[in-house]
């Protein structure tokens, strides 16, 4: 049986982000499935001694489960004043690094941890490379249960095409980390991600949106290469 290229993808380059953590670092743990391998091997480097000391910040339910079952030890930004790297996987990547992020829900810790980290690497197979942001996926946005008329409204009002995200195995809608409703907006034309950012951000209700601009430092890339899978830096 021949392995999913795509897993394979995403291991390697989760398995290239855990590798430049050193011990003592306080981590941002992202969300996602190419996260989670970088978790998974964080674990693994814990647990055979070449690493020691780190501590996690997870960005959602899923990510503090993981770094729970991998045995890595978790703080709160409560209680510490740095982020010193943050690994997360990302929806789109563009030619200057700016992101689409979001497809599980969890954007608004995302960004808070991901802003925060001094090194932000950001793990993503090839398929996730596109040369503007919008063109396959939609961009998410968190918006707080009582204002989701509102926002759905002055949304359309910048020009998109606004969904509800619904839930999968869940009648209704998605309910996020934050007890909170996610629309999924196609926009015709997102050539100007800062001032759209800013725009949305700006709509009473609006909790976060999914657009991450110029906040990443490293964005490595999972590819298959003659039938094997490698890691380049973009
Ligand atoms: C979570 O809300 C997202 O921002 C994820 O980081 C993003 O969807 C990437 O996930 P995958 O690695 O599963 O594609």
């Amino acid at each position: 049986m021949t392995a999913d290229p795509v897993k394979l993808m995403k291991q390697e380059v989760g398995k290239a982000a855990a590798s430049r953590v050193t011990s003592g670092q306080i981590v941002g743990l992202g969300t996602g499935s190419t996260t989670a391998y970088a978790i998974q091997f964080l674990g693994d480097r814990l647990k055979s001694g070449e690493l020691k000391d780190i501590v996690g910040i997870p960005t959602s339910f899923q990510a503090e489960v993981l770094a729970k079952e991998y045995g890595i030890p978790l703080t709160t930004l409560d209680a510490c004043d740095r982020i010193d790297i943050a690994i997360d996987g990302a929806d789109e990547v563009d030619p200057q690094k700016n992101l689409i992020k979001g497809g599980g829900a969890a954007h608004t810790r995302e960004k808070v941890v991901d802003y925060l980290a001094q090194k932000f690497i950001v793990v993503v197979d090839g398929g996730k490379l596109v040369d503007r942001l919008g063109s396959s996926f939609l961009l998410p946005v968190e918006v707080i249960p009582m204002a989701i008329a509102p926002v759905m409204r002055a949304l359309e009002g910048l020009g998109g095409k606004v969904q509800l995200r619904m839930g999968v195995k869940k009648a209704g809608p998605v309910v996020t980390d934050q007890g909170n409703l996610v629309v999924d907006v196609k926009f015709e034309s997102l050539g100007d991600p800062v001032g759209l950012e800013r725009k949305i951000n700006n709509i009473p209700g609006v909790l976060e949106n999914g657009l991450f601009v110029n906040c990443v430092d490293v964005v490595l890339i999972g590819e298959i290469k003659d039938g094997k899978p490698i890691v380049r830096e973009m």
